[in-house]
């Protein structure tokens, strides 16, 4: 191989490539091999690289592999920084129908957040600006969804999560789990959340400095709500006073989501889907 092989005979390769995986099973495996490896043809078609950048190009994936570990995912942050967990996570739900837009959870979601009553402070340290938050979850009728379960977490004022920050911070700090009222509303008080930036010391992180891609996320609170025969939404409200908030790092940010947090106070609606009833199978009756 010389590397400036000329471009027939890539094609050919698409080609024969394209044949052999025609026998491969016709699944949603064989279609995204399929489609990615097209894809990745034409990248090699068009740009013709050499074997030294092809060399550059394995090395990346594998300090990717090298800088994941029990509790790193470079993996995931690879495919959050070019928009493909986003692309994924709020993809299935039409804009237009009023549903609150689903965000990725994040790394920082615990099962766990204590059980609390409405109103209760999710504040454990007393450091923060202290803001007092009220909401209502509805259908997309706008119908409220009374006894609705919400979660909720968030980082501090410095943008650092309980979890990530043991050392500083109490156990499930600005973390709570509330039930709706009989109206679908909910209320309580926590501290002004600070928005925070990407890991940049790992190949993605430089990498997305290298094409000037932003690593910063507008501050922004997380919430999970479930409701019977709903689907379950996890999203995020952002602080629409971010500097950052135009340039989130996971664009997550969506019209719908943005939030003007006040000087204490913060209202939210978190409208769900309905869950879609399986229909039974013809050839089952
Ligand atoms: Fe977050």
């Amino acid at each position: 191989m010389d590397g400036q092989g000329n471009s027939s005979e890539g094609h050919e390769v698409a080609a024969e490539l394209r044949h052999r995986l025609a026998a491969s099973p016709s699944d949603r495996l064989g279609d995204a091999v399929r489609l990615i490896m097209d894809h990745a043809f034409q990248v090699i078609a068009t740009l013709r690289p050499s074997p030294v950048e092809l060399d550059a190009f394995v090395q990346f994936l594998t300090d990717v592999g090298y800088a994941t570990d029990a509790r790193r995912q470079e993996w995931v942050l690879l495919a959050d920084v070019f928009g493909l967990t986003d692309g994924v996570f709020s993809g299935d739900r039409a804009a237009s129908s009023g549903i609150t837009p689903s965000t990725l959870p994040g790394p920082f979601y615990r099962a766990d957040a204590p059980v609390l009553p409405l109103g209760a402070d999710l504040c454990r340290d007393g450091t923060g600006e202290s803001i007092s938050v009220s909401g209502q979850v509805m259908d997309a009728d706008r119908v409220p969804l009374a006894g609705a379960r919400v979660e909720v977490w968030h980082a501090n004022g410095a943008g650092r999560y309980e979890n990530q920050d043991p050392d500083n911070q109490p156990e499930h700090n600005l973390r709570g789990c509330f039930t709706a009222d009989a109206h679908g509303r909910f209320h309580f008080r926590t501290i002004r959340p600070g928005g925070y930036a990407l890991p940049d010391d790992g190949p993605v992180g430089q990498l997305a400095r290298r094409l000037g891609l932003s690593l910063d996320r507008p501050a922004h609170i997380h919430f999970a709500v479930t409701a019977p025969g709903h689907r379950r939404l996890v999203t995020a409200i952002f602080d629409g006073a971010d500097p950052a908030i135009a340039r989130d790092a996971l664009f997550a940010v969506k019209p719908a989501l943005i939030a003007d947090f006040g000087p204490r106070s913060l209202t939210v609606s978190l409208v769900l889907d309905r869950e879609s009833v399986p229909q039974p199978s013809k050839t089952e009756g």
